[in-house]
């Protein structure tokens, strides 16, 4: 396994493969959910590229960017024992070395749900994504389902730049008490995570999206959103200053 720093490093070690490359882009403190992304890129491709970098420009909040889960000794150690191929670990000089100035912005989905209270946050994910992929230059890349807004948005965005990417969707991971996995869980204090499960579950019961939302506030959740549209009901949430989002299938 090499730990590569920089696009011009890593694209030319990529340049003399001339197998199947899979790739999982991540922004690190890696759980299940991102391993099993890894394990099927594995199966699936001859050799597995998966980059760390925390985006600033998809945070709306500088002090959520400042409090982003960490762990990156711990996430080292994870990808090797996977025995991924290549970690990439850009700096945001190198990945943005036209210091943003370039931006790819879609103009209707990524304004709806997490778009409407995170202004510049789809922009943000859109741009890294395409800038990684153009590093990269995958035969398959792999995202989790819990942001099932962004994976379409990315999706759309490979069709709609006609990119020679297969981009593939896994099942949320989620904990035994229906939690769903997320870098974030890191940050819930002991009382909000033992509350935290009760989004899950009420994300998924029969009750109508306003009822979810009146009861989520009333066990002390601050609910940004709970929408059902396109056979799936999305949700996001304040637990404290914790943003958890989720979304199951309806
Ligand atoms: O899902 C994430 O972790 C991030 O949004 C991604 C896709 C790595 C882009 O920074």
């Amino acid at each position: 396994m090499k730990v590569i720093p920089t696009p011009k490093a890593l694209k030319k070690v990529l340049r003399n493969h001339n197998g199947s490359i899979g790739f999982v882009p991540t922004m690190g403190a890696l759980h299940e959910g991102h391993l099993s992304l890894i394990r099927e890129s594995k199966k699936n491709n001859e050799i597995t590229v998966v980059s760390i970098f925390v985006n600033p420009t998809q945070f709306n909040d500088a002090n959520d960017f400042k409090n982003y889960p960490n762990n990156h000794a711990e996430d080292i150690l994870q990808l090797a024992s996977l025995k991924v191929d290549y970690i990439f670990t850009p700096t945001k000089r190198s990945i943005y070395n036209d210091n943003y100035a370039y931006q790819i912005i879609e103009n209707n989905f990524s304004k709806e749900l997490c778009g409407t209270a995170r202004p510049g946050h789809f922009e943000g994910v859109l741009t890294i994504v395409m800038k990684l992929l153009n590093i990269v230059n995958p035969t398959r890349a792999y995202f989790g389902e819990k942001d099932y807004q962004q994976y379409m948005l990315i999706r759309g965005m490979a069709e709609a730049f006609h990119m020679d990417v297969e981009i593939i969707s896994l099942p949320t991971i989620r904990e035994n008490d229906g939690l769903a996995m997320s870098s974030r869980n890191l940050l819930l204090g002991k009382i909000e995570r033992k509350k935290a499960p009760l989004f899950a579950k009420l994300l998924k019961s029969d009750l109508s999206d306003e009822k979810v939302k009146i009861k989520l506030s009333k066990e002390g959740f601050k609910v940004d959103y709970i929408s059902t549209q396109n056979g799936r009901r999305f949700g996001a949430v304040f637990l404290g200053n914790v943003r958890l989002i989720d979304n199951v299938e309806k």
